[in-house]
């Protein structure tokens, strides 16, 4: 079976021949007037002619002509459920399928749903400049300090305080990393864990007394609802949390896993074989790196929730067995403080960027979609490496407040 990627690369090249471009707009000429294409089809003509006139003296023009029609009609059908696959994959899927089996985009989880955190009130994000944070910005893992430079790049005069275990001038030694002008290391000797801060103090010392409008940035792989709870405790309420993990994967317990209820819709497996979630993620396994089939999703007991029935820490070194009671708790804790959840979309779709890592039916709807090959083109993307792509794919963003506040 062809990947995923040799699949859309067909797709694409169907609908989106070099000569036209994607709005239909310009079309190329080969600098006599005529598009290349005109230039063959004249050829054509002649060798055509001949041939027809062959058959009609032969007597065999009908039987021909029925054929040919038939063949137009089927190559037409064809070519168009092709053209759907890039242009809509959920709407199309059925016709898609049923031409050729393809089975690479989003759907299939559509019917069996796909488990969201749960706001107190049902906000949903409504962004304007008022919403911008302009105090301080706060990350906890930072690596050679690439996440340092993209918050820079948003926020070009917020102080930042970044909190790694090794300071990311380690790297510049070995090859490319960024140190920023405006950011606080607690790093190496002076690496404090974000739980550990004394976050009151610190923050004096920056002249911040509204905690509220600080943002805080975690990508260092350690449980989220501790992270949660360590984040209300110093009084923070704008979190992003990059690599929120699917049910079944990643190195620690995050909020897609603790949502993942049976209340909610798409929430809660069973671990029953013969089932059409089963189905489903034994077919997505195929084409998508990250995705979990029922035999890896079911630990011992048919534990399903977090990682098979663990609750997982700072990068995968700590595995507590938690009980589907303690799960569920969870949950509660996390719906009763949550003011905002918001998956971030992928940039674009998979037919565009040629990610394979995450199966598309597991994230929102992304920005650029597949079949806007124009406007990926246009803003720049289709000069990026494809690699690009597989980072900060799995990032939630939460507003949240302390009981009764
Ligand atoms: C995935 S990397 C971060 C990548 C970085 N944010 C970026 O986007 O380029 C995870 C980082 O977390 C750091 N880390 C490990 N434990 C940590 C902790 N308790 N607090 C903060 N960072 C930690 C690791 O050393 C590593 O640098």
């Amino acid at each position: 079976m062809p990947t995923p990627t040799k699949i859309l690369e067909r797709t694409v090249s169907t609908r989106r021949p070099p000569h036209a471009s994607e709005d239909g707009a310009t079309v190329e000429e080969d600098g006599s007037g005529e598009t290349a294409d005109e230039s063959k089809t004249r050829k054509h003509i002649s060798v055509a002619m001949r041939v027809t006139n062959y058959l009609i003296r032969t007597g065999y023009i009908w039987p021909v002509l029925i054929l040919g029609l038939a063949i137009v009609i089927i190559s037409s059908l064809v070519i168009h459920s092709r053209d759907l696959v890039c242009i809509s994959a959920s709407s199309s899927d059925h016709i898609s399928r049923l031409f050729w089996g393809f089975d690479g985009l989003e759907s299939d989880f559509g019917s069996l749903g796909v488990p969201w955190c749960r706001s107190k009130d049902g906000k949903t994000v409504e962004w304007t400049s008022k919403d911008l944070l302009q105090d301080l910005m706060i990350e906890s893992g930072a690596f050679k300090g690439h996440s340092t430079w993209v918050l820079r790049q948003a926020m070009p005069n917020t102080p930042i305080l970044s909190l790694s275990p090794r300071h990311p001038e380690k790297y510049l030694k070995k090859g490319p990393a960024y140190v920023d002008g405006n950011c606080t290391y607690f790093a190496g000797k002076d690496f404090v864990d974000f739980g550990s801060m004394d976050w009151r103090r610190v923050m004096r010392k920056h002249g911040i007394e509204d905690h509220s409008r600080v943002l805080v940035f975690f990508d260092d792989h350690q449980n989220e609802l501790k992270r949660l709870k360590q984040a209300l405790k110093a009084g923070f309420r704008h979190l992003v949390f990059e690599d929120n993990y699917d049910t079944g994967t990643g190195d620690h317990y995050s909020f897609r896993q603790i949502c993942d209820q049976f209340y909610i819709r798409g929430g809660g497996h069973s671990c029953f074989k013969d089932s059409d979630e089963a189905r489903v993620r034994f077919k997505r396994k195929k084409f998508w790196e990250k995705a979990v089939d029922i035999e890896e999703l079911c630990g011992p007991g048919e534990a399903w929730w977090g990682v098979r029935g663990h609750m997982r820490d700072n990068f995968n070194h700590s595995n507590n067995a938690i009980t589907f009671a303690e799960h569920f708790q969870n949950s509660r804790f996390v719906e009763s403080v949550l003011d905002v959840y918001w998956e971030l979309p992928p940039v674009a779709g998979p037919s565009l960027t040629h990610q394979t890592r995450y199966d598309p039916a597991r994230a929102p709807s992304p920005i650029v979609e597949d079949g806007r090959y124009g406007l990926f083109q246009r803003l720049g993307l289709s000069r990026l490496e494809s690699s690009v792509f597989n980072g900060y794919t799995q990032m939630v963003y939460l507003q949240v407040s302390e009981q009764g506040t």
